[in-house]
């Protein structure tokens, strides 16, 4: 399963890349907006971060001609860079048309296996299916997961379905064990996967072994 790290943080790409397990990079409009930097200057910043991932950046058009527009002047910044457009009619008329240009597509605001398929028809690279937001309303997001993957896998559809809008590392784990191709999540989540009280005990206590039998690696020690 790819990782991606769901941010406008210049400096949470660069600490997640330096873990060197992060695939890529997923923005959005708030997420930019929140970071307080350029929109060109933050995007180029994670694509030379990350040259090998995937750093999805999002339009703000909302008709077909705004999109198409925006879609290829954030798609000529880099190599890397792909293309978030909205789950809307002209956001999959738009993604048909720019699949055709070579333009990779995240469609993202994805919340029912319909607008999935839909995504997924139209040649999305990625299907951000958003699974946080559901749960907040009392629902269950991963749900959708597990029909979407179904779909993509039963239909042999070349689209990823990566899992946004993720709240905790158990939506991770669920994702994982559903078989998504993808989840993205904010730093805070992907700092708390490393994280087991069983490891910090076990290395402590064999740090403690360790030094109370005296045992050394180097035979002159520095
Ligand atoms: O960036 C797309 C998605 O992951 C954002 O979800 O609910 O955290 O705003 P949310």
């Amino acid at each position: 399963m790819k990782l991606f790290v769901d941010t406008g943080q210049v400096e949470e790409v660069r600490q997640a890349a330096e873990w060197g397990i992060i695939d890529g990079v997923t923005t959005n409009p708030s997420l930019i907006a929140k970071a307080g930097r350029g929109f060109k200057e933050t995007v180029l910043a994670m694509c030379e971060i990350l040259p090998h991932g995937s750093i999805s950046a999002e339009v703000v058009g909302t008709t077909v001609p705004d999109i198409l527009k925006e879609a290829r002047e954030i798609a000529s910044w880099a190599p890397n860079i792909v293309v978030k457009v909205p789950m809307t009619p002209a956001g999959i008329q738009a993604t048909r048309q720019l699949r055709q240009e070579g333009i990779r597509v995240n469609m993202t605001l994805v919340f029912s296996p319909a607008q999935a398929l839909l995504a997924a028809k139209a040649g999305a690279t990625y299907i951000s299916v958003f699974v946080g937001r559901v749960d907040d309303i009392a629902s269950e997001g991963m749900r959708t997961i597990e029909e979407v993957v179904q779909m993509v896998d039963a239909y042999g559809f070349e689209s990823e379905v990566l899992v946004a809008s993720i709240r905790h590392p158990m939506h991770v784990v669920e994702a994982m064990r559903m078989g998504a191709h993808i989840a993205t999540m904010p730093f805070k989540v992907l700092e708390q996967l490393f994280h087991h009280p069983l490891t910090d005990i076990g290395l402590q206590r064999f740090l403690e072994d360790w030094n109370k039998a005296g045992l050394r690696i180097f035979d002159n020690p520095a």
